[in-house]
This record gives structure tokens, sequence and C-alpha cells, in this order.
């Protein structure tokens, strides 16, 4: 772990008032205070240290929302709202203390609607129920986070979450209508809209996804469905370096080519994947994991196209998954890659920065350069087509710590010099907020900083998020 200083925790006197007002407001089953069991709710998927809160909240309702955030404000404790907790930038982490608002128990699919292509949800679903169930009725939501067996859609708003599919069909924002979300003083609006059009007032839905968990509580949220595509086929590209399958991606994308994933692993990540007991080609040293939805014909076309594209920039193979269960297996691999780099190492961070596509190559070699000359370990994998690479940092001995923050240090500075971005699904949350200045100008962080007194006028939803601390932050 990175040495960050700790933030100010609320006094004993105010904890203790938070704990009675919550304990009136929602009653003792709906609220934890031992620190045993408040443990189960310090720490997200991040790298940042776990903080355990002074009291959760189980809530189940909107009103319960309402209370726990009363109570919160009339003790003056922080609230930090929390989904799953799987998270990766620290944003569901009580780091100043108080209260952690958990929404997970609020797990209601209201509503399908086949006609509309609509659904209405509550914060705590977990989104691979979500996609069973819209599958079911023959419909598709297309965000699909590799945590989705256990991420709650609450929480994907929240971050904005993107995912493999992202390429073809976009990140979370596009799918959220509307919401329903209660505000620190009580106040409970209702966002956006259930219409396919819709452009009345400022777009205040949008302005809440992505906010994570710093400007409202959602209660629910509206969400836009699409058909389910017919027919869906998975390739693996084989090729000798990161470099060359960096290429492909360029080449593909320069044809004009749609694959719904484009999805890029480096060396470093494939030993994760041989690992898991997945069998790659000894051969690579890279490989792309590219699907196609469409109709037969089209998945057909496209396959030749892309598999054109790919031999061009010199893949040593492209073949196809022969059956659902090859196609299972591969995308469980991919998906499994998140826990295990971080079994490959004591420490692991993951970053999400995205670069213009045609710079990946450019970045790949910048990673390889970063590591050579910090000595940390680091490995590549991601959404290429999109730019969006989780650069991996791995270390075992925390007196290499120093040496890694040069290294994200680094890493970031050349993706804003290549006119990329610090997060492409993650968010800022603590990992990165000293470093949003690199991205954002003074004159912009200070407007986010003032919309955010707009809604929470004295600071306690979730805390020390996004912005850096003051007097911090790299220039
Ligand atoms: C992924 O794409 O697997 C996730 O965004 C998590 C990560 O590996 O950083
Ligand atoms: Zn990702």
């Amino acid at each position: 772990m990175l040495r960050r200083p700790p933030f100010p925790r609320p006094s004993a006197a105010a904890v203790d008032k938070a704990r009675l007002l919550l304990d009136r407001a929602l009653g003792p089953s709906k609220v934890i205070t031992s620190p045993d069991a408040c443990l189960n709710y310090a720490g997200d998927e991040s790298d940042q240290d776990p903080v355990t809160p002074d009291a959760v909240a189980l809530v189940s309702s909107a009103d319960d929302v309402a209370r726990a955030l009363a109570a919160a404000s009339e003790a003056e404790v922080p609230i930090v709202p929390r989904g799953a907790g799987s998270g990766k930038s620290g944003g569901a982490v009580p780091v100043g203390g108080g209260i952690v608002l958990a929404t997970i128990g609020m797990k209601s699919i209201k509503e399908i609607d086949r006609e509309e292509l609509v659904a209405v949800v509550e914060p705590g679903v977990i989104l691979g129920d979500f996609h069973a169930a819209v599958e079911a009725e023959g419909l598709f939501y297309p965000p699909d986070p590799n945590s989705l067996k256990m991420c709650a859609i609450g929480g994907n708003i929240a971050e904005n979450a993107g995912g493999p599919r992202a390429f073809k069909y976009g990140v979370t924002r596009e799918y959220v209508l509307g919401l329903e979300a209660t505000l620190m003083d009580g106040t409970r609006l209702r966002t956006g809209r259930r219409t396919v059009k819709g452009v009345t007032g400022y777009d205040v839905t949008s302005l809440l996804v992505g906010s994570e968990g710093t400007l409202a509580v959602f209660t629910e949220a509206t969400l836009q469905l699409i058909p389910k595509p017919p027919g869906v086929v998975t390739l693996l590209a084989l090729f000798d370096t990161a470099f060359s399958s960096g290429r492909a991606v360029s080449a593909i994308i320069a044809a004009g080519l749609v694959p719904r994933c484009l999805e890029l692993l480096d060396a470093g990540a494939l030993e994760a994947v041989r690992a898991r007991g997945v069998p790659v080609d000894a051969r690579a040293g890279a490989l792309l994991l590219i699907e196609i939805d469409g109709d037969a014909a089209s998945c057909e076309a496209a396959m030749e196209r892309i598999g054109e594209a790919c031999v061009s920039q010199g893949a040593l193979d492209v073949l196809a998954a022969q059956d659902k269960a090859q196609r299972d297996r591969l995308w469980e691999a991919r998906r499994a890659l998140s826990p295990a780099t971080r079994a490959m190492a004591r420490f692991k961070i993951s970053e999400d920065v995205v670069v213009p596509r045609t710079r990946l190559p450019d970045l790949l070699t910048e990673v390889g350069r970063i590591s050579e000359e910090t000595g940390v370990r680091m490995l590549s994998y991601g959404h290429a087509g999109d730019g969006n690479l989780h650069v991996n940092f791995l270390w075992n001995d925390p007196d290499q710590g120093p040496a890694v923050e040069k290294g994200l240090d680094r890493l970031f500075r050349a993706v804003i010099g290549m006119r990329g971005t610090l997060s492409g699904e993650h968010g800022i949350g603590t990992s990165k907020a000293e470093f949003l200045p690199l991205e954002q100008s003074a004159e912009l962080i200070d407007l986010q900083r003032r919309i955010k007194t707009v809604f929470d006028p004295r600071g306690l939803l979730n805390p020390h998020k996004i912005f850096p601390r003051r007097g911090h932050g790299v220039c």
C-alpha cells in the first residue's frame, strides 16, 4: 500500500449522537455499530487503506435513506453511500469515518417494460442478475463491468462504470434515463425522463451519473434497454508483442469495423490467464479478445475483415471460439484478471487511464519504459478499443512504495501528454484525487467544488473524494 496521511474523524460525542439518532430513526436491526461488523464496510477493491466506519445504516427504502441522511446531518458526521463495495478508486471507503449508508438491501427490479425498452430498478440490484432478467425478456442492457457478478447498479451509476462492451455500446451514463435521488437536506428529486428523447432543463441526470456518491444518494434508476443482439462471435488474435497488438487495434478501427469488445492482454496479463488454467499458445506475448454481435451474415463478414486487419499487423494466429463453453471460458479468464493479478503480488494498483486509440502503442511502450526505469513489475490489459488500459503496478516489498509513486506520476503525465485522461471507468475517488490538477484547470476544479457545495453545503456526503486536499495535488 502507498502511504497517505489519514483524514480527520468526527469527535466521540458526534459519533455517539449519530448512533443514537440512527437507532431512533431506523430501529436497531438496521444499524451496525460493533467495530467487527463495521469492518465489513471499511474497504473496496482499490488500493485505498480500509477505514472502519463508526456506524453502518442498512437502508431498505427511500424513506430510510432520507432518515439516515438526516441523522448524519444533525450529528454533523460524514455519510458515505455504498453499493457492493466493488469500486476501484476508494469511492465507498469512509476515509473520514462516520456512517456508511449501505443500499445493497434495495434489490428490487421494479419494472421491465418490453414495449418502451425501459427498466426501473433499485440501487442494490446486482448487475449480473439484472442482465439475466432483461435477457430472459429478449432485451439487453449493455454496460458490463467485469465485476458484474457482484457489483450493484447504484455503484455502477455513481462511478459511471464501463466494461468491455463499451467499445460499441458506450458506458453506464448512456443508459441512465432518469434517477430518483435524495439530497443531504432530505430533498427528494426525480431527474431525467422515461422517454427516448428529452432536453428539458439542465441535464442533472448526467451530472449525478459519475458523481461518485458526492452529490446525492440514488434510490431508483430508470434505465434504457435495447433489443438483445441475435448472435455473438468471439475471436482470439495472438501476437508476439503488445506493441503489434496495439497496432492491430488501430487497424481494426481504421477499417471502420465496430466489434462490441476489443480487449488487449499483454504478456504479464497472459501469465495470469495461463495461471488460471486457460491454455494460451506459448508463442503469444499478447492477445486481442474480440467480440462481434449481430446477425449471422454480418458477424461472418466482420470476422473475416477483423482477421485480415490482425494478420496485416503480424498476428501469429486468429482463432474463433468454437462454442459457448469455449467463449465462456475465455471471458471467465478475462473477467477474473483483476483478482488474478492481485494474487500475483502482495501489493497491486490497477489504473484505468485512457489515451486516443492511435496512441495505444505509444502508451504500451511508455509502460515498458516506466517499469524498466522504476524497477516495478507492471502489466497491462483492458479495453483497447476505447484506448482504455488497466496499467497494473505489482510489488511485494513495501520499500518499493516511492518507486511506485514515481511510476504513477510518470504514467499520468505521459497519458495527459498524449491528450488522454486519468480515468476511463473507475473514477477518481481518493486514489487519483491528488493527480486531478494534471488534467483539469484550477478554475474547472473550483467550479466543481462549488457545484458540490450547492448539493451538500456542509460537505458531509462522501467527503474527501475526487478533489485534491487543499494545498495538495501535483502541478
Ligand atoms: C476490468 O476491466 O477487469 C476492471 O475494470 C477492473 C480492473 O482490472 O482494473
Ligand atoms: Zn475495465
